[in-house]
């Protein structure tokens, strides 16, 4: 959270004066400072020693208690926001403010109504990357000064794709700094749902699910409208099993194996119980990051990565939000800063039809990594490819995963009718959605669908899941025409028991909606991946316009393109990310080695 007085303390700081901060009746820092003065909250003076606000941190939970104890005293409270769903224990500063409005994160994806002391709404403000290495006097300040910091390998970027390729790296033997711009860890990752895809697993194997590496690459390369890299795809799936013992030999358990879209066979990984993969995954690879003492720094924005005149990678200019520019040495840079779906403005220039979307993603994607990988000379590929994902809840704001699909919901319109195969890939789910009256459509499910999956009492928990045991009357609640939705249901029920569906060939029917409960989410379209990005190898080494590699640049992730063509298929990005990252760290520390 970038902040008026951050950017100003920054430049101040760079410059060597600092600007007066704001003590104000109706900040914190105000507040606290009638308490005692600035070394309540600050150390030194009156500014913060790093960019994670260590000190500043520790001092609030000396007061106030962890995050676990404020929770403790919230057990009454609905959607207490310090029992947040968010891994890596997020810094009591990533949402109380000293001298500005606070802001509650969870509002980048929700919408809460909180009495938050001296609180504000959430709002972003964050300049271009192109405003901040414009000729500016605190920017070649930092250039001339000293490292301030020198390592093998800067990480930029602390998602899944980031955190995989330091572990990596580190277990090669480098040393490696990570650098994340929000002052929270795992970037999209932390909200990825359904879950990592892989073929021939061992889980899948215990499941008795046959499946082939031929298989997997054939429907990748199918929903990707066959313009995927196939030397890209076929790291992707050749790897695919191994990631997943590389993430369960760090610790995840992977052990439910669902289906996605365009999926031939069950190949979905996620947590026993169907539990949301992306936190799981970010918080077992953020203990092993910690664990190996790995160097993370939050709110710290990587703006530039410095070449010397060979062309050879020196290291990386950060903006950090409370320390100003500086640089950090090294000898290999990761981009793994993700994509762009939160970045509108860039999104509706690519593909005119998304103006206006919501987003599933995170405040962070805003396509950073685009900038800075240019910038030092890297090619671009498929970048109007950008995919919307068929159910955000209108109500909630949040992605509904395709998993409840996959486990047996249905999608029917406004006169209780479906309309679509529900698993077919998401660019055509999405476009059927989009035909129907108001743009939007119901996902209507049962208690069978809703104890298979985990994930679905977060929605229930938000309050955007409208229950009924009479399926008619839950239709017309919702503005459905009731008696076509009991008929539409009974229909599907028989293609259940037939094991074929007449009317849209979906090809998994796992379960007949009959059981206690029904539900129904109102759900639209919503931009959510972006498929193009930086041009990498089969090695994840970063190439220039001219096709050659640019030397110690490496890229991973969802801020690189090729992997999944023209439409990425759901459950393929986790894969994607960890196995790429894996590649790029461990190909780092090589690079660094020689
Ligand atoms: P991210 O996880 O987004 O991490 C990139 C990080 O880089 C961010 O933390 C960002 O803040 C940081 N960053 C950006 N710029 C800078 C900078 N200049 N300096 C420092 N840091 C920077 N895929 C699946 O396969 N299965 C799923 O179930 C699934 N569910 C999803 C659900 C949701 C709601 C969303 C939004 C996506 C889902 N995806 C899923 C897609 C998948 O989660 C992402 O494609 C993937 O996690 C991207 O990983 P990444 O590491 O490349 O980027
Ligand atoms: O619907 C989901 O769980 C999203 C999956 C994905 O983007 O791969």
């Amino acid at each position: 959270m970038k902040t008026p007085f951050t950017l100003s303390l920054a430049a101040g700081l760079v410059a060597g004066v600092l600007a007066a901060p704001t003590l104000a009746a109706d900040n914190l820092a105000g507040f606290h400072n009638d308490m005692g003065g600035c070394q309540n909250c600050h150390s030194d003076a009156n500014h913060p020693t790093d960019d994670n606000l260590t000190f500043e941190n520790e001092q609030c939970q000396s007061c106030h208690g962890d995050l676990a104890e404020v929770a403790e005293s919230e057990q009454n409270v609905e959607h207490s926001p310090h029992l947040s769903h968010l891994p890596g224990e997020p810094a009591c500063t990533s949402c109380h403010s000293g001298h500005e409005k606070s802001v509650v994160y969870c509002d980048s994806c929700h919408s809460f109504e909180y009495d938050m002391p001296f609180g504000g709404k959430w709002e972003r403000q964050e300049p271009s990357i192109d405003a901040l290495v414009k000729a500016n006097s605190d920017r070649e300040k930092a250039l001339k000064a000293a490292p301030r910091a020198t390592t093998d390998i800067v990480v930029i970027g602390s998602g899944g794709a980031g955190l995989s390729a330091a572990v990596a790296a580190h277990d090669k033997g480098a040393k490696v700094i990570v650098l994340e711009k929000e002052p929270l860890v795992g970037g999209n990752t932390k909200l990825a749902a359904g879950g990592m895809n892989a073929a021939m697993t061992q889980q899948q194997k215990a499941k008795g699910i046959e499946d082939s590496l031929a298989l997997m690459t054939e429907d990748t390369m199918k929903g990707g409208r066959n313009i995927n890299d196939p030397a890209l795809v076929e790291v992707l799936v050749g790897h695919s099993a191994a990631s997943v013992d590389w993430l369960t030999g760090l610790g995840a358990d992977l052990n439910d194996v669902g289906r996605m879209g365009g999926a031939s066979v069950n190949r979905t990984h996620r947590p026993t119980g169907g539990a949301g993969v992306g936190a799981h995954v970010v918080q077992v690879l953020y203990d092993n990051a910690n664990q190996r003492d790995i160097d993370i720094r939050f709110n710290s924005r990587a703006v530039e990565i410095i070449k010397d005149e060979a062309g050879q990678v020196k290291g990386v200019l950060v903006n950090g939000a409370h320390t100003g520019y500086y640089w950090i040495k090294a000898e290999a840079v990761v981009v793994a800063t993700g994509g762009f779906g939160r970045n509108n403005d860039r999104v509706s220039e690519l593909d005119p039809k998304l103006k206006g979307f919501a987003a599933t993603n995170h405040p962070g994607a805003t396509g950073d990594g685009l900038d800075v990988a240019k910038n030092a000379g890297a090619a671009m590929q498929d970048l109007e490819y950008i995919q919307a994902h068929p159910t955000l809840s209108v109500a909630g704001g949040v992605m509904v995963t395709e998993a409840v699909r996959g486990n047996g919901a249905i999608l029917v319109n406004r006169d209780g009718k479906r309309f679509v195969n529900e698993i077919t890939t998401r660019d055509k789910a999405s476009a059927a959605i989009l035909e129907q009256e108001g743009k939007t459509a119901f996902l209507i499910f049962d208690d069978s669908v809703r104890h298979s999956l985990k994930k679905i009492e977060r929605y229930i928990e938000l309050g955007v899941v409208p229950t009924n045991a009479s399926l008619k009357a839950l239709g017309e609640a919702q503005g459905i025409d009731g008696a076509e939705l009991e008929k539409t249901v009974a229909r599907y029920n028989e293609f259940v028991a037939s094991g074929q569906d007449a009317d849209f060939a979906r090809p998994n029917l796992p379960r007949s909606l009959n059981q206690g409960s029904f539900y129904a989410i109102e759900v639209t379209p919503a931009v959510h991946h972006t498929m193009g990005g930086v041009k990498i190898d089969n090695q994840s080494e970063v190439l220039g316009d001219d096709g050659k590699v640019i030397k110690g640049m490496f890229a991973a992730g969802e801020v690189s393109g090729g992997v999944h063509g023209a439409n990425r298929l759901g459950g393929n990005a986790i894969s994607d990310i960890v196995t790429f990252g894996r590649l790029a760290g461990e190909n780092a520390a090589k690079f660094v080695k020689q």
